[in-house]
């Protein structure tokens, strides 16, 4: 066979690592980190193999045994010790996120991302307080909301307000970077305006820019205890069927300050990271989600799939389709491997 090109060439040993396009770093990592004031233990999750929602008092533990294995970031996400439908939980002084943030900033020397949402800390599981119509007495809901009542629930604008408060009081923690997941209209521009008042304008924002409404979050909501009691998230995270609606998302995110862009979930949508990745020159993210973590360790339990390689295949595919930063909670394992 005369063949002028033969790609294998350059696939033999010694030279695939000189032309490997993509690699990863233990610094390209953020592990979520679970933390929970209702308990005095750590307690496995069982849905996702290997972590656990740990108490105030084990953050610091818990943020050192992140370190140790080369990763630098992590996302904090917080149970708070009790709910009520406004979520006000989340911007208390000594609230969950605000007193492990004070702990872990002032002890490690941990990048602290915290996660801004009010689905941990409301009632009823929503991202923000109900509308007018759908409010009991307390503001909560008497009754499970079926059909066309379930597609209006938080009210927007309100819940603007509630976003400042949370994003202040974790800067005020300490935080080194808001993260604001909860797909409401304006809430980048609404807490840049609220931490530039308060002389935080040295922290960036991570906004979780294109999230979908995933049913891969499934394991995460038993993590932290927040699936929505009635009705889902669609009239406020995206539809899984759109793309050309994430570069307008994400525009409005851009104008209103976002310094990260945030895709969620990862590998059921490496389209939309390219896409961001082609169309803005800010650092992108990709959310590798508790669904795509679990599925993987299910299967690998099963002996079907070999859980290392798969796992590292996975994160290799998110950076090469374009993130810079990537959320997984196969961080540490990885990070290992990496190092090792
Ligand atoms: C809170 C939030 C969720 C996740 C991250 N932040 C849950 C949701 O939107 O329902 C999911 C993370 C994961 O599945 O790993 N809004």
């Amino acid at each position: 066979m005369e063949l002028t090109h033969r790609p294998r060439r350059l696939r033999q040993d010694r030279i695939r690592p000189l032309v490997s396009e993509t690699s990863l770093e233990p610094s390209d990592f953020i592990a979520p980190v679970f933390v929970d004031a209702t308990t005095e233990e750590r307690v496995p999750i069982e849905s996702m193999p290997g972590h656990e929602r740990v108490p105030i008092d084990e953050a610091v533990a818990r943020v050192e045994e992140v370190l140790e294995t080369g990763v630098e970031a992590v996302m904090l996400f917080g149970i708070p010790r009790s709910k009520d439908p406004d979520g006000t939980r989340a911007w208390a002084e000594d609230g969950v996120v605000q007193e492990a943030t004070r702990r872990i900033t002032s002890e490690t020397d941990a990048y602290v991302i915290t996660d801004v949402c009010l689905c941990e800390y409301t009632s009823h599981g929503h991202c923000g307080p109900l509308e007018e119509e759908l409010r009991d007495e307390e503001g909560g809901v008497d009754e499970p909301i079926h059909g066309h009542d379930a597609t209006t629930t938080v009210d927007n604008d309100a819940t603007l307000e509630s976003l400042e408060n949370i994003a202040t009081s974790h800067a005020e923690a300490g935080a080194d970077m808001i993260a604001p997941s909860g797909m409401m209209d304006g809430m980048v521009g609404a807490i840049r305006g609220a931490l530039d008042s308060s002389g935080f304008d040295h922290v960036p924002i991570m906004s979780y820019a294109a999230k979908y409404e995933s049913a891969f979050y499934g394991p995460f909501r038993d993590a932290a205890d927040g699936a929505p009691s009635f009705g889902n998230r669609r009239h406020y995270q995206m539809d899984p069927a759109n793309a050309r609606e994430a570069i307008r998302e994400v525009e409005l995110d851009v104008e209103q300050g976002a310094d990260v862009l945030m895709v969620k979930p990862a590998l059921p949508y490496l389209d939309i990271v390219a896409d961001l990745r082609r169309e803005f020159d800010h650092p992108v993210a990709a959310y590798n989600v508790s669904g795509e973590y679990a599925m993987l360790h299910a299967a690998a339990e099963k002996g079907w799939l070999d859980l290392e390689e798969v796992a590292l295949e996975s994160l290799l595919s998110i950076k090469r389709a374009g993130a810079d930063l990537i959320l997984t909670y196969f961080a540490e394992d990885v990070a290992t491997r990496l190092q090792g």
